[in-house]
């Protein structure tokens, strides 16, 4: 049995009394993980002040000295990346694969940003005077706050805390209390690495009691948020009205566009994992399916037929295709979307039920699919973040590309087809911050900015160069070494 525990300048702590929390494997409700209580006001107050009091001596250590720490981070995750994948596995639910998967994933973000300590950090830029240097500098925001959910609990914590420390930031990390533990694991990974007391601080705490204060605090400089729309639009609000800096990664109801000269085995595969994988728990999950008509039929048999044969079950079994929703609230969410679904008249083609009939009580949901679903529906415009994948038919490129835009949101789109010229218009036009060609809707590399547009994103893109950007305010500096007076006052 593991503790909920909090750690601030540089030391574990465990709180006892206030909210209780009690976690459990979601594939299988017998097995407790971990116990504890949630963090409050008094730990959010001292997590701010240590890492307020660490900021100096972190934000003035070389960039590349911050990159070597950053850098034995990802090489002790990697060396623990059976162990944290399983411990990730049973308390989210997601395939050891997956959650191996992730693990990688992260260590490889963890490396990118550690090589980027060492890159150029600003520009030489020609002055129109001579005699006159002019150049940028990258400056770290201050104390940052980071708020994480608990589908990807190992890489998006890594994808906003190797930047931010990168960049010489220090950081208030507070993921969400579904997954606490591999959230523990990983400061671990950290402190091992050497970061310094009060630089990195981990705080289980609820939205209302910590979250909300971290937002609201004045030292903190900048907010980092995964979550949903809802969340997310609130916090950027806040940090607009106290003149912060946030980036907010929100939902998403990402297409798979499907043309008649598609290799249709291609895309079936796509969609199914897309769709699928994680449980559909995942902001870039394919939730729509966007198929011409010609077609519609027999890429409908070709999902169903993959999906017939995805087994379910423990994340830790070899050959589980598809693990638990990750609590009953997912459950009970993706059941009402089923049941709005067919009040609005889709066709269920597959699926649309709980799974009663396993060996634990998990949070089992079959893989959901609807057909003859109408761009107005519901179930075509929410985010549901579970196993259903709505299915719309559409007559020619020009409505399959009007049916992906008339949405929300614009996180990650797909388009699966062979014309060069649809491909690329595609890429144009599509109103998503990620395109994928012949490919999944889901996955990134940590190399490659990561985020999207209308209600999925604002601010800054996480992952790739740009991650620094958001994690750091850019200085110009003028350096005039004439030792003389400049003669026009427009200069
Ligand atoms: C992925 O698709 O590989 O919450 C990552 C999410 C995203 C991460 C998705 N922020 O699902």
């Amino acid at each position: 049995m593991l503790e909920v525990r909090n750690y601030i300048r540089g030391e574990w702590s465990v709180v006892r009394s206030g909210r209780e929390i009690e976690i459990r494997n979601p594939a299988d409700q017998t097995e407790v993980l971990g116990r504890g209580y949630l963090a409050g006001a008094d730990q959010a107050e001292a997590a701010v002040t240590a890492a307020a009091d660490a900021l100096p001596a972190w934000s003035s250590m070389p960039g590349p000295r911050r990159g070597e720490i950053i850098e034995r981070a990802a090489d002790i995750l990697e060396e623990e990346r059976d162990y944290v994948a399983r411990l990730l596995t049973r308390e989210e639910g997601k395939t050891f694969g997956d959650a191996s998967g992730e693990i990688y994933r992260a260590c490889n973000v963890l490396k990118y940003v550690a090589g980027e300590c060492r890159r150029p950090d600003g520009i030489r830029i020609p002055s129109e005077l001579p005699r006159n240097l002019t150049y940028t500098i990258r400056r770290p925001l201050g104390v940052v706050a980071l708020v994480t959910p608990w589908n990807f609990p190992i890489a998006i914590p890594a994808w906003k805390i190797g930047p931010a420390l990168a960049a010489g930031n220090t950081v208030v990390f507070k993921p969400s209390s579904t997954t606490p533990l591999t959230a523990v694991r990983l400061v671990e990974v950290f402190e091992r690495a050497g970061v310094p007391p009060g630089v990195l601080n981990l705080l289980v705490g609820a939205s209302q009691d910590v979250g909300d204060r971290l937002v609201g605090d004045h030292r903190v400089r900048g907010v980092s948020f995964t979550g949903s729309t809802g969340n997310g639009t609130r916090i950027y609000t806040a940090c607009a009205s106290r003149g912060v800096k946030a980036q907010c990664e929100m939902g998403g109801k990402n297409p798979a566009v499907v043309l008649e000269d598609a290799d249709l085995d291609l895309a079936a595969d796509g969609i199914v994992a897309g769709a699928f994988g994680s449980t559909g728990q995942r902001c870039t999950a394919t939730s729509r399916a966007i198929l011409e008509e010609g077609i519609a039929d027999e890429m409908l048999e070709k999902i169903v037929g993959r999906v017939s044969e995805w087994k379910m079950g423990n994340g830790l079994e070899p050959d589980t295709d598809m693990g638990p929703l990750v609590n009953e609230q997912q459950l009970r969410t993706t059941e009402e979307y089923v049941n709005i679904g067919r009040d609005e008249g889709a066709s269920l083609v597959c699926g649309g039920s709980r799974i009663e009939d396993t060996p634990t009580s998990g949070f089992f949901f079959q893989p959901t699919v609807f057909d003859r679903v109408e761009p107005g529906f519901q179930i075509a415009r929410e985010e549901i973040f579970g196993p259903v994948l709505s299915v719309i038919r559409v007559r020619g490129y020009e409505a399959a590309l009007a049916a992906a835009n008339d949405s929300e949101f614009g996180l990650a789109c797909s388009i699966y087809s062979n014309d060069a010229g649809h491909v690329f218009d595609f890429s144009e036009r599509a109103e998503a911050g990620m395109v994928h060609i012949n490919s999944p809707t889901i996955g990134g590399e940590a190399q490659v900015p990561f985020g999207g547009i209308k209600g999925s994103g604002i601010g800054d893109r996480e992952q790739g160069p740009t991650a620094l950007d958001f994690y750091s305010d850019l200085k110009v500096v003028y350096v005039d070494y004439t030792g003389r007076a400049r003669k026009s006052k427009f200069y």
